[in-house]
């Protein structure tokens, strides 16, 4: 998405420079080109079944971001009333909205009914029975799947595999049939279909094929015992380039999983979140302390864990290029760090660039779980966003103001 050309780097037709001096740093950039390239491409792999694209809101959650999504007929993925809430303002259709979590509360449950969400993504035995009771009294019933955990190793990090038996995520497949039979039995729920994910960052296009076999086996049973499915849900994780990653198109990562559908008529819904928005936004950081210590050196950054936690959490790598600045300096091995007062604050290890203070960084790749995971620590104001389109750059996020981070603990007791 970023264009080094002439000495300037580019998002689409706007310089990096240009958005750090308007709208200054750290600033997360995202270009809508990518945006709509990376929502097609999924649309054109699956053009030739019924089938339906929930975006996953927790990758990123800026209304702008669901606004353009919604407008290219996306349903959503969501976990808590506060994504109903957003994709709801944002203009989005509720009736193409799924809500996952293992965690619902109740007036979440009240919440999502009464927007008329598509369905509840169902992850407990004690979940069904809340549904049951929140429907009922609301005079209702709710539309629900099943997550079921295929027990499927998607071969990522720990912290991201959600469908092994060990997670905390979905229902053990052995226990599904039965949990279907006691949901049918439930007046206020309608069953609708099932869910699954099984992770995140996922790069064999296997497991996620071997998971909806899985499935898919499991439908023919329920089927037979008359449990009719409208569709099969098989949640997102497809990854992307960071680093070196041998990262397949859209098309062929789908390609093995819609084999195991090839004949089926139930509609298919996928929840990609990064996929989506991962390689289409950047974090521009400007060095404010370069300091050379007696191993090594350091670039100190306006940017930190606070900003993008990934780094810090996963040990996740994302690139990081100068896009900006001195032209002199030489280069040499830096670690790149935040402000914060944690050894683990850091977005970049042992990386070789040429930097003299001043100098604007682009962290790449940083369009997925990066302002959607970013926090307050040490009373750092949230990073401004801009979307670019063209020539254009739009503010879709103003920079936190430290007052507005006061502003809930006053008037003093
Ligand atoms: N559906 C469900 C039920 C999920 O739990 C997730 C992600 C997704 C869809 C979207 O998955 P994606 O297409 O983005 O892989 N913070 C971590 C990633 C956590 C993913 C959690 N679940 C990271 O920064 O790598």
């Amino acid at each position: 998405m970023i264009e080094i050309a002439n000495g300037s780097a580019h998002v689409e037709g706007v310089p990096l420079a240009e958005i750090a001096a308007r709208h200054g740093t750290p600033c997360y950039v995202y270009s809508r080109a990518a945006l709509e390239n990376a929502f097609n491409a999924y649309r054109e792999a699956l053009a030739d079944r019924p089938a339906r694209i929930c975006y996953a809101v927790k990758a990123n959650s800026n209304l702008s971001i669901l606004k353009l999504f919604a407008s290219l007929s996306a349903g959503f993925d969501i976990v808590s009333g506060g994504e109903l809430a957003r994709v709801i303002a944002a203009g989005g259709d509720p009736g193409k909205v799924v809500f996952s979590g293992v965690g619902k509360t109740r007036a979440e449950m009240q919440e999502a009914l009464a927007a008329g969400i598509y369905c509840f993504n169902v992850e407990s035995a004690s979940e069904l029975e809340h549904l049951n009771a929140v429907a009922g009294a609301a005079g209702e019933r709710a539309p629900i799947a099943l997550r079921v955990n295929p027990d499927v190793d998607p071969k990522t990090h720990p912290y991201i595999s959600t469908g092994l038996k060990s997670a905390k995520f979905g229902v053990a497949f052995d226990t599904a049939i039965d949990l279907y039979r006691r949901a049918r039995a439930l007046p206020h729920l309608e069953i609708r279909g099932i869910a699954c994910h099984i992770g995140s960052q996922l790069i064999d296009p296997q497991p996620a094929a071997d998971a909806a076999g899985k499935v898919v086996e499991l439908v023919d049973l329920l089927t037979a015992e008359g449990i009719v499915f409208s569709h099969i849900d098989l949640g997102g994780g497809m990854g992307i380039r960071y680093r070196d990653e041998p990262v397949l198109s859209v098309a062929d990562y789908l390609s093995p999983m819609l084999g195991r559908l090839a004949d089926r008529k139930e509609l298919l819904l996928l929840e990609p979140g990064r996929s989506l928005v991962g390689n289409a936004g950047l974090l521009l950081t400007r060095v404010e302390i370069l300091k050379h210590g007696a191993e090594k050196n350091f670039a100190v950054v306006d940017a930190a864990m606070n900003d993008l936690a990934r780094p810090a959490l996963y040990d996740a790598y994302h690139e990081i290029v100068k896009v900006g600045g001195s032209e002199t300096a030489h280069r040499q091995r830096y670690e790149i760090v935040g402000p914060v007062c944690e050894s683990g604050d850091f977005l970049g290890h042992d990386r070789e660039l040429a930097l003299a203070e001043g100098d604007l960084l682009a962290i790449l790749s940083a369009g997925a779980y990066g302002m959607a995971m970013s926090s307050n620590y040490n009373t750092r104001p949230r990073a401004a966003e801009v979307m670019v389109a063209g020539t254009e750059m739009r503010l879709i996020r103003r920079r936190e103001t430290i007052a507005e981070l006061l502003a809930n603990e006053l008037p003093l007791l």
